[in-house]
């Protein structure tokens, strides 16, 4: 549906430049940077986008894609001839759930509301998801600390809804991801997970931490040092599996700023002082188990309907109804 030369957009307090800035420096000097903060920027989004489109298995139509399909048609089989609202809470690009609205064709009249912390990729994802839907007010907030103000964020649509939480769970901690989504289904709402998986082969973990150390990687995480204005020349940046992949995940890869020398980097909110003794995790990517990302979206009291697994072991996909 063509939009006009303008857009509402509703943006959350927990996302206004001061805020992302002073999360920042605070993760900085704690060693451990929010997830959040690879996506903000335009250049960010632009080369996470490009590694999606290269590794994420769910682009894969012989391998994820085929989990998202599976329940993609359950969802549409569920919710036969009625109107639908899909929400995309961390819906990045869209692409996923421009798919969902597309399998979704027969129904009533759907809405789309895309959802996340980075502008550009809210941006991006209207545009996807308003081609094929009614375009309900995008959203440009952090899930975690705006769940209580999503339901006055979003905006009402005829239907029922379908929350996804789509590539979410690596990167954010599975409750507070869940309550996001939990505040907005009502009953008979439909939710749709997705998780990146452990394969319970030997050397899968180090199978899938190799996935994480290529060029494209590096340039996505290096641009977070450009956003910081930490000297990128004065750090080394180290991939490894997670000791501590997080509540509820099985395993994990992460990615750490080691400082090859005392320094101090000025950020925006205020100087911080580097060593190398204190290396800085960037990035964790946490890996669940088929029935761990079940047991965690039971464990808020929706009826698990089906776990979908892709062909690789990879991706899974989970489809739970309130
Ligand atoms: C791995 S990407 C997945 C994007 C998309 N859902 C997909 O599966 O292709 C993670 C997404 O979560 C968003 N994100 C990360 N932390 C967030 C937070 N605290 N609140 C809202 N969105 C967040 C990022 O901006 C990014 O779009």
């Amino acid at each position: 549906m063509t939009q006009g030369p303008f857009l509402n957009v509703a943006v959350h307090a927990s996302v206004h430049p001061a805020a992302l800035a002073a999360e920042l420096r605070d993760g900085v000097a704690s060693g451990t940077v929010a997830t959040r903060q690879l996506y903000i920027s335009v250049r960010q989004a632009r080369l996470w986008r490009a590694i999606a489109a290269a590794f994420s298995p769910a682009r894969d139509d012989g391998d994820g894609g085929r989990a998202y399909e599976r329940v993609n048609v359950h969802a549409a089989t569920l919710l036969a001839g009625e109107p639908v609202h899909v929400i995309g809470l961390g819906c990045g690009d869209g692409a996923k759930e421009r798919r969902l609205l597309d399998s979704l064709t027969q129904h009533g009249p759907l809405t789309a509301t895309p959802v996340d912390v980075s502008l550009p990729l809210v941006l991006t994802a209207a545009d996807l998801l308003g081609a094929s839907a009614q375009l309900g007010r995008p959203v440009v907030c952090d899930l975690g600390l705006a769940a209580s103000d999503l339901p006055t964020m979003v905006e009402s649509a005829g239907g029922r809804r379908i929350v996804t939480l789509y590539g979410i769970l690596p990167g954010l901690d599975a409750a507070p991801a869940l309550a996001a989504a939990g505040a907005l289904l009502r009953p008979g709402d439909l939710l749709a997970v997705s998780a990146n998986l452990l394969p319970p082969d030997t050397g899968a973990l180090e199978r899938v931490t190799a996935q994480y150390d290529n060029a494209p990687t590096r340039r996505w995480l290096g641009a977070l040092l450009d956003e910081a204005g930490i000297d990128a020349a004065r750090c080394a940046l180290r991939i490894e599996a997670l000791e501590d992949p997080g509540a509820g995940a099985y395993a994990g890869v992460g990615a750490w700023l080691d400082p090859l020398e005392p320094f101090t980097a000025e950020l925006e909110a205020g100087p911080v002082d580097l060593h190398p003794d204190c290396p800085v995790r960037v990035l964790r990517s946490a890996r669940h188990t088929p029935t761990g990302l079940a047991a965690i979206v039971e464990a808020t009291g929706l009826h698990v309907l089906a776990v979908e697994v892709s062909p690789s072991g990879e991706e899974g996909v989970l489809l739970a109804i309130r």
